[in-house]
């Protein structure tokens, strides 16, 4: 087993901590199945993260189930998850990481004066007590336990010391200072991680890990702060998603170290060339437009728009451009494939972006290829990417698209009708009005499904560039309070609503079919975020 030892306190190296599938799934809009899990959980691998916080192994069976199997299949990383400091939460955790290469259990609870009078209603020495019992348990499971003080930025400064020194003496190697609210200031980070330097006398046995919420956008300038100060740990997230406002973006992060290295002195193990093919890849899946303006991976971070500008650039790259687009993997003319490319070209565009589909796959892939390119005359990346993502396996079927229809005019109702077929042998077929074609389609499905699509979300975005390009559906269905989600990608943006609503139904049914456990209390409001 693979520990991450605290001798990189003071190494130039700076661990990065993904935590995508754990607290970037408790955003809203964000939440996954295990096969996109696992898809992701692989590229990160690829991307060079040393820490996969895999979920919250007690928090639900879907999340032990994603948890486990991503242990099983993804190597190089540590696979992490997350525990409260209760027994049933490490043994759940231990369980689950069970296969794993390197395993890590991170077990928190919450510090802060608030917390403990309102949330756990326990005395200083009382959440000390638990912490030290968590650890302990923990390290029974494995070498590597990270130990984190929820709220720690609104904790007294002296009892978080108290706590940290506990913990550490309890054998947990990595101590995690998360602005659980995104409260704090790049100074008073600052100020914080050198007081635990200066103030936990057994410090130099742990490595020091921040975790910062960007409530008032601040996570990345403070999580740099703390690296300034000598965290050796960042817990972050792809394109910065997580509870409320989010977390730190790892992409940001780590180019911000690299970029100004002469500041910070430190650099990460991530290949920064695969930053924008795995932001790309996980906007895709979770059927998000990623927006334009988004700092490192977003489609304007290296447009030059204005003359002077162009002028500039073109005279020294310099002038207007303190990254280079190679070096985050974003290409400057995105290859366009058509019709008459081959197999060879394909799978480089494929292996490109990060996908490397078995040769089934492939196959699979070439043929949806050579029909889009019939459809479309030019396939660009977004294509490319929504066939390689191809159908979560995880929502296809009971239900199947015979036939839909819909039609609209100007100024009346719109009308749609669908014919569904269901494994079981059954067909379903129904016509509903609308306000537009795509309501009446959804109409059209609850009535046929007898599921109500009570719509939280609904977006369309296009993959590609022209009037042909393939429109993206993402749709957010209210499920008795859990929120399901359905992608569908057409050059008909009707189709790709339907595309979307099928999934979104079949997996309300799978879900009902599996009956999973409910979460436990304070997983995702009291998790901290
Ligand atoms: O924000 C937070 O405090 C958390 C902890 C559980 C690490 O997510
Ligand atoms: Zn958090």
């Amino acid at each position: 087993m693979n520990m991450i030892t605290p001798q990189h306190q003071n190494a130039g190296r700076v661990r990065v901590f993904d935590t995508t599938l754990r607290d970037g799934e408790q955003a809203p809009g964000y939440s996954m199945s295990r096969s996109q899990k696992r898809r992701i959980a692989h590229a990160l691998a690829e991307l060079g993260v040393d820490v996969i916080e895999a979920g919250f192994a007690q928090a639900s069976d879907q999340d032990f189930d994603s948890i486990q199997a991503i242990a099983r299949e993804v190597r190089g990383p540590a696979i992490c998850s997350l525990a409260r400091c209760q027994q049933g939460d490490i043994e759940t955790a231990a369980r689950a990481l069970d296969d794993a290469e390197h395993r890590r259990i991170h077990v928190f609870i919450a510090t802060s004066p608030l917390h403990r009078e309102f949330k756990l209603a326990m005395s200083r020495q009382q959440v000390i007590d638990n912490a030290v019992a968590g650890v302990q348990l923990a390290r029974r499971y494995a070498d590597d336990v990270e130990f984190s003080a929820e709220d720690a930025l609104r904790t007294e400064p002296e009892y978080l010391a108290e706590v940290l020194a506990a913990v550490i003496e309890a054998g947990a190697s990595t101590v995690n200072i998360p602005d659980t609210v995104g409260y704090t200031t790049p100074a008073e980070m600052f100020e914080r991680i050198a007081y635990i330097k200066r103030h936990v006398r057994n410090i130099d046995r742990a490595v020091i890990s921040v975790h910062c919420h960007d409530d008032l956008g601040m996570a990345v300038a403070n999580s740099l702060a703390a690296v300034s100060a000598g965290a050796r740990q960042v817990e972050c997230t792809l394109t910065g998603i997580g509870e409320r406002a989010g977390n730190a973006a790892l992409e940001e992060i780590v180019m911000a170290l690299k970029t100004r290295s002469e500041l910070y002195g430190v650099d990460t193990g991530i290949h920064t060339q695969r930053l924008y093919p795995t932001a790309r890849l996980f906007n895709t899946l979770m059927g998000i437009a990623m927006p334009r303006n988004k700092a490192v991976v977003g489609e304007n971070a290296f447009a030059h728009e204005a003359g002077i500008h162009q002028h500039g650039m073109l005279k020294h790259r310099g002038t207007y451009e303190i990254m280079r687009p190679e070096d985050v993997g974003f290409e400057r003319s995105q290859l366009v494939l058509g019709k008459h490319s081959g197999r060879h070209a394909l799978r480089e565009r494929l292996d490109s972006l990060g996908h490397h589909p078995d040769e089934a796959g492939f196959e699979t892939i070439f043929t949806g290829f050579k029909t889009l390119a019939d459809k479309k005359r030019e396939v660009y990346d977004g294509d490319l990417e929504a066939l390689a993502n191809g159908i979560d396996p995880e929502a296809t079927g009971p239900w199947a698209i015979e036939q839909w229809h819909a039609s609209s005019h100007n100024g009346g109702t719109a009308s749609a009708s669908v014919r569904l077929r269901h494994e079981q042998g059954f067909e379903a077929s129904e016509a509903s009005i609308g306000d537009g074609p795509v309501h009446a389609l959804l109409s059209a499905f609850e009535r046929a499904t007898g599921h109500a699509l009570t719509i939280r979300d609904f977006q369309i975005h296009s993959l590609s560039n022209g009037g042909d390009a393939q429109g993206q559906a993402s749709l957010i269905i209210d499920c008795q309070g859990r929120e399901v989600r359905g992608n569908g990608v057409s050059t008909d943006i009707v189709e790709a609503a339907a595309l979307a609503a099928l999934e979104a139904v079949n997996r309300i049914e799978r879900l009902q079919a599996s009956e999973p456990k409910t979460k436990p209390a304070g997983v995702s409001a009291g998790a901290g975020s």
